[in-house]
């Protein structure tokens, strides 16, 4: 199913989409990705979503510094490379294996060597492998445009849950494009407490974050 409504002759409105580059200004970095729309289709372009999440991020009303983040879906990998710029311990930036060797070239080119440490880049097929994570291991898990497949939403709040803790932030930017995308937000609000934290008109993005509820203990 196509993401966008797609066709050799795109809109002009999409037409960043074809780029072979992105460049952004955040946290006092200049961020220049790679993008690859021809070859990796969505997961190489920067989506609207991940560049509203990058600003929310640099409003600061999220604490990073110190903290451990996971991003999902992260395509290019701007949002996860803006968290490490912003002071994240250590952020792990996954995607499907396709996608990696990009979306390292893209981490590398972007993270300052003495940072590079702190950023792992790693497969995460959403519901698939996932003791490979540390249950509930992250502070800050973060995904950008990443709900559109109702497919994988099952797997996708699978996800979140086993990497979150009752501690844990879920940050997610989404374009509600179509009556279907909000059905997710109906499943992730049996699991988690949810609240929108921020909508940028200009884009269309609303930003939601995510707390997971306590395990039900039944007497
Ligand atoms: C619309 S793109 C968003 C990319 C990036 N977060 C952004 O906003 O620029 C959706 C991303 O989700 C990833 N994705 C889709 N299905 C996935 C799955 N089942 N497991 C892991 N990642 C998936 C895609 O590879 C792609 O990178």
């Amino acid at each position: 199913m196509a993401l966008v409504p797609y066709d050799g002759n795109y809109l002009p409105v999409l037409s960043k989409l074809h780029n072979t580059s992105a460049e952004f200004r955040f946290a006092d970095h200049n961020v220049r990705l790679t993008q690859d729309w021809n070859k990796l289709g969505v997961a190489a372009v920067v989506w609207d979503a991940a560049v509203v999440m990058c600003m929310y991020l640099e409003l600061g009303q999220v604490e990073l510094t110190g903290k451990v983040a996971i991003e999902l879906g992260a395509g290019t990998g701007l949002v996860g490379i803006v968290a490490a710029l912003l002071g994240a311990k250590k952020v792990t930036i996954t995607d499907r294996e396709p996608a990696l060797g990009f979306l390292a070239a893209n981490v590398k080119e972007n993270i300052p060597p003495d940072q590079l440490g702190a950023v792992e880049v790693s497969e995460l097929t959403w519901g698939q492998g996932l003791e490979r994570y540390p249950k509930g291991g992250f502070d800050i898990v973060l995904g950008a445009d990443i709900v559109y497949l109702e497919d994988t939403f099952p797997s996708l709040l699978q996800t979140m849950e086993h990497l979150s803790s009752e501690s844990s932030v879920v940050l997610l930017a989404c374009k509600i494009r179509y009556q279907r995308d909000t059905n997710f937000l109906s499943m992730l609000k049996q699991r988690f407490t949810v609240h929108q934290v921020h909508y940028d008109k200009e884009r269309d993005i609303h930003i939601y974050k995510a707390v997971k509820l306590p395990a039900r203990r039944d007497l």
